[in-house]
């Protein structure tokens, strides 16, 4: 490999390019950013996935799983909210790596954030199908077997692809069109849409909450960790705490890696830099404020959902509807579903407003072909050309694959983008010490290195699986690189021509 790959992209270059013509519409303020991360955070993770994290993983020490969690992504986001500051373009993660660790590395990145946005997309319409089902189903309107799942489920204890019945997911793919429609059209109209959706999901969210503390009866909370306070495994051997009998680690921590789905989306505020109108003030401001809102409403739904049912009777599929139905109160059911459809769509919305964003930074230094992934629509001044193919990989993975597939590899993939994010800012600090920092992550280098750990130790509380996956979706990556980034980049032409990729180690 030629030596280019590990050169940096020069932060003076990061800023001359933000002055051309083709750049996106500064429309959104700080409400509005704010507004985009709770979107994209608050959706499957709380209404499904809390259900099996509290029944079979930690049991009521969830609410400490969310706070460990929390705290991973706490740190993170204070690394992230630093280099929104510094470089507010469109490429998040991608562009922090480009900037200190180099061409290699931000590749590596782009690829790992598909898995956070593209393919957490399509995972969490499958939550959106199976709610909205429910919802029509109260109107005694029904889908048609042969389109409301995937064609096949996976089977985590034989090991087997088992056969639904289905042809495709109808509603999966419908919301994904529809939602690349309202995506196309602007990021304004798209953004309206968003603040409509967090308003019916927060305010449902808050109704649990509040209703909810009536029902909650201490003793449901005995025993408190019935799993144990662990759950650590490396590469599949559980080397502290317990484990199933599949050999997946059970216990605490290993409750906070599967919950760590429930954060996965505050990042996103960072690829809508470049619409940001005071990109370097309002960013990092809708960052840590969107993440400290949901931490807090994620902790109080834990503590009644936990009290309002014996763990080991939370339902699997809508706990948070079941409970309540449970505690007879039927009206609530109705009001429940639409919260988390609304709450869905908008984490899809977000989700798959976020990837072309990456995707046309990538394609902006070569790494993808620009004429596809960075034209800009004239009218409408979106990536119209890559959210249509987001569209479809989200439709078609949505619909044709199985939800436990896709959601596994969501969790370690974001967790591996926090952890380049947290070293990257170690190492600007040192390459780039006088660089303007409208926003500076506090006591570094304790936080960065904090969030590097907790990271790490949650993506070792994953099943050994996921690094497996991780691994063949990495490979297919470099295969990619090697044959097209390499040698198209614009470091690798900046090289050729002679120019130097990386300036002195003051450079602003
Ligand atoms: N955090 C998002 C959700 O829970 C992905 O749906």
């Amino acid at each position: 490999m030629s030596h280019h790959v590990f050169k940096r992209k020069p932060l003076s270059l990061l800023h001359e390019e933000m002055k051309s013509d083709n750049r996106l519409r500064r429309v959104l303020g700080p409400w509005s950013l704010t507004s985009l991360g709770i979107g994209c955070v608050i959706g499957a993770g709380i209404f499904v996935i809390t259900g099996i994290a509290a029944s079979e993983k930690a049991g009521p020490a969830l609410v400490v799983s969310f706070i460990v969690a929390g705290t991973a992504c706490v740190f993170a986001a204070l690394c992230y909210a630093e280099f929104a500051s510094m470089a507010p373009v469109a490429g998040s993660a991608f562009t922090y790596a480009y900037a200190t660790l180099g061409e290699l590395p931000a590749w590596i990145i782009g690829w790992d954030l598909i898995l956070e946005y593209t393919v957490a997309a399509a995972t969490v319409s499958h939550g959106w199908s199976k709610y909205f089902q429910a919802l029509i189903k109260m109107g005694h309107i029904k889908i048609p077997t042969v389109l409301s799942n995937a064609p096949f489920e996976y089977n985590s204890i034989t090991n087997k692809f088992v056969s639904t019945g289905s042809w495709f997911d109808l509603p999966a793919l419908a919301i994904a069109a529809i939602l690349t429609v309202v995506l196309v059209i602007g990021i304004r109209e798209s953004s309206r849409f968003n603040n409509t959706m967090v308003v019916v999901k927060v305010a449902v969210v808050l109704m649990v909450i509040i209703v909810g503390a009536f029902y909650v009866k201490a003793a449901n909370w005995h025993p408190f960790a019935p799993f144990g306070w662990a759950g650590l495994s490396f590469f599949g051997r559980t080397i502290w705490g317990q484990s199933s009998q599949g050999g997946a680690p059970l216990g605490m921590l290993a409750g906070s890696a599967m919950i760590f789905f429930a954060y996965i989306g505050f990042d996103s505020v960072s690829t809508h830099a470049e619409e940001a109108r005071n990109p370097k003030r309002d960013v990092p401001i809708g960052i840590i404020t969107s993440l400290i809102i949901c931490t807090v409403l994620y902790i109080a739904v834990t503590i009644v959902l936990t009290g309002m049912v014996p763990y080991s009777e939370i339902d699997k599929d809508a706990p948070i509807a079941a409970a309540f139905q449970r505690a007879g109160l039927h009206w609530a059911q109705f009001i429940i579903s639409l919260g988390a459809v609304a709450g869905i769509t908008s984490v899809m919305l977000v989700l798959m407003l976020s990837q072309p964003r990456v995707l046309l930074a990538m394609s902006r230094d070569g790494l993808l072909p620009q004429s596809f992934f960075a034209a800009i629509h004239p009218r409408f001044r979106t990536p119209w050309k890559s959210t249509i193919l987001t569209g479809i990989a989200v439709g078609t993975m949505g619909s044709l694959i199985p939800l436990g597939i896709l959601a596994e590899l969501v969790n370690i993939g974001t967790l591996l983008a926090f952890v380049i994010v947290c070293l990257a800012v170690l190492v600007m600090r040192h390459t780039n010490p006088q660089a303007e920092r409208p926003f500076r992550c506090p006591w570094v280098p304790v936080i960065p290195i904090l969030g590097v750990f907790l990271c790490l130790v949650l993506m070792f509380s994953l099943p050994s699986a996921n690094w497996l996956r991780l691994a063949v979706w990495m490979l297919i990556g470099m295969f990619i690189y090697s044959f097209y980034g390499r040698h198209r980049s614009v470091m690798a032409r900046r090289s050729a021509a002679g120019l130097t990729g990386q300036k002195g180690k003051q450079e602003k």
